[in-house]
């Protein structure tokens, strides 16, 4: 059974947007679920509803429009943009279409048009549907301020995730400036993400796992480009298809990336199914994530999906971790512990996670991964991680006072939601 479509209007005539809502009636298996009659109202919802077809009026004259396609299909890279527009000029359809727009249709629509322009996507979707029926997941790691640990952890779980389930795991290094995956891996690959990106309207499933370095843990890695002048090209609609791509073909694709808030960045978190936010327990590090998880907030992020790391905690963490619940108003998901078996292992070029032996880190990555695997609901919980039911109260003076995120009650345990 075909998903139902869902659709958003951004049309700055109520008269037009109740025309489109009356013909829309006759198509079963639609919903019009929202409408704005600005594009920045309409980017908000699209961005929170993430509907499958977005009716967006053009204007005159067409450029302010034609950049809110490319805008929108960032925030929603799994939409279908209908334009509506006065006339058909040949250059403003055009670069609609290259703007990336499915549909062109002209002011006043009509019914004909309108209507089979939908069944064309519904037909598209449900094809598209039966072709990726068995979604994987994308699992993007940041860190809001560098060096706190964010790539060997990328690392780690890609390995553990692997190793735990013999599922396949893909490993993407969207730090594509200064990402250094491809040595931790140990791995020299003949390909990296600009070949991927820059192929990218040729490239399907197959093609795409061609370009891909295996390691023997059994994770592929998606290396960054050789060279620093490679990454600019990079789009970050293009980046968006690529993870949605890869979702067809591994079950995890576990995302290293740059502490930079860049569009190439946000395209990723925005398809990402779990953000895993990295900090360190100092305060600098703390003062970035309270930043970041407002950003998260005003992105519209579902908080479920926002699940935060602290790394290099002291020995026991519960000190650490009460701080940066007081200060975030986040529950901690995960703490790792600091450890020195940590450079051995990269000296030697083998992930911690394929057994670091007498390393207290190591075990963490499995424990971590069998979390966040979807089929493991119910593995016990190192026992520093015991549940927390009550509300974290907002911290009252002293420096703690500068940090202003709104209390928040902890819905279940650390770590117990995957
Ligand atoms: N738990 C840990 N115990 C010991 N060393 C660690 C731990 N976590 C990270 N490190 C070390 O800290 C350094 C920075 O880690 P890493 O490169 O993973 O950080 P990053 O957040 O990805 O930094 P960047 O912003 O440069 O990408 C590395 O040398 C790494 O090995
Ligand atoms: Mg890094």
């Amino acid at each position: 059974m075909p998903e139902p479509l869902s659709l958003l209007m951004i049309d700055s005539d109520a008269m037009h947007r109740q025309a489109l809502r009356e013909l829309l009636k006759e198509h079963e298996g639609l919903k019009v679920e929202a409408e704005a009659a600005d594009p920045e109202t309409g980017y908000r919802l699209v961005n929170q509803l993430k509907p499958s077809i977005v009716i967006l009026e053009l204007g005159n004259p067409p450029d302010p429009g034609l950049a809110v396609i490319e805008r929108l299909l960032v925030a929603s890279p799994q939409s279908t943009i209908f334009v509506t527009a006065d006339g058909q000029r040949a250059d403003t359809i055009l670069r609609a279409v290259r703007a990336g727009a499915q549909e062109f249709l002209v002011r006043p629509v009509n019914k004909k048009d309108l209507l089979a322009a939908v069944q064309r996507i519904a037909r598209q979707r449900s094809l598209a549907q039966l072709v990726t029926a068995e979604k994987g997941k994308v699992i993007t790691l940041f860190g809001c301020k560098g060096g706190r640990g964010t790539t060997l952890i990328t690392l780690n779980l890609a390995v553990a995730l692997a190793k735990s389930f013999g599922q396949p795991v893909a490993a993407v290094d969207l730090d594509l400036q200064a990402g250094d995956l491809s040595l931790l891996f140990n791995l020299k690959p003949p390909y990296t993400i600009h070949d991927a990106v820059m192929n990218m309207d040729r490239v399907d499933t197959l093609f795409l796992k061609s370009l891909l370095c295996d390691h023997p843990s059994g994770v592929s890695l998606l290396a960054a480009p050789q060279r620093l002048e490679e990454a600019d090209p990079i789009q970050p609609l293009r980046i968006s298809q690529m993870l949605s791509l890869l979702k067809a073909s591994f079950a995890y694709v576990v995302v290293d990336t740059a502490p930079t808030y860049d569009e190439r960045t946000l395209a990723a978190l925005d398809v990402t199914d779990t953000l895993l936010l990295v900090a360190a327990p100092d305060l600098s590090s703390l003062y970035h994530t309270q930043r970041c998880l407002d950003l998260f907030d005003r992105l519209a992020y579902d908080p479920e999906k926002v699940k935060l790391l602290l790394n290099r905690c002291p020995s026991p963490p519960g000190n650490a971790t009460k701080t940066a619940q007081e200060i975030l108003k986040c529950p901690v998901f995960w703490t790792f512990p600091e450890d020195e078996a940590v450079m051995t292992s990269l000296i030697a070029g083998k992930p911690l996670a394929l057994g670091g032996k007498n390393s207290p880190l190591a075990a963490h990555f499995s424990a971590l991964a069998a979390r966040l695997d979807r089929r493991e609901r119910s593995v016990p919980f190192p026992p520093h991680m015991e549940k927390r039911k009550d509300s974290v109260a907002a911290p009252s003076r002293g420096l703690l006072s500068l940090f202003r995120r709104k209390p928040f009650t902890i819905p279940q345990s650390q770590g117990e939601e995957g």
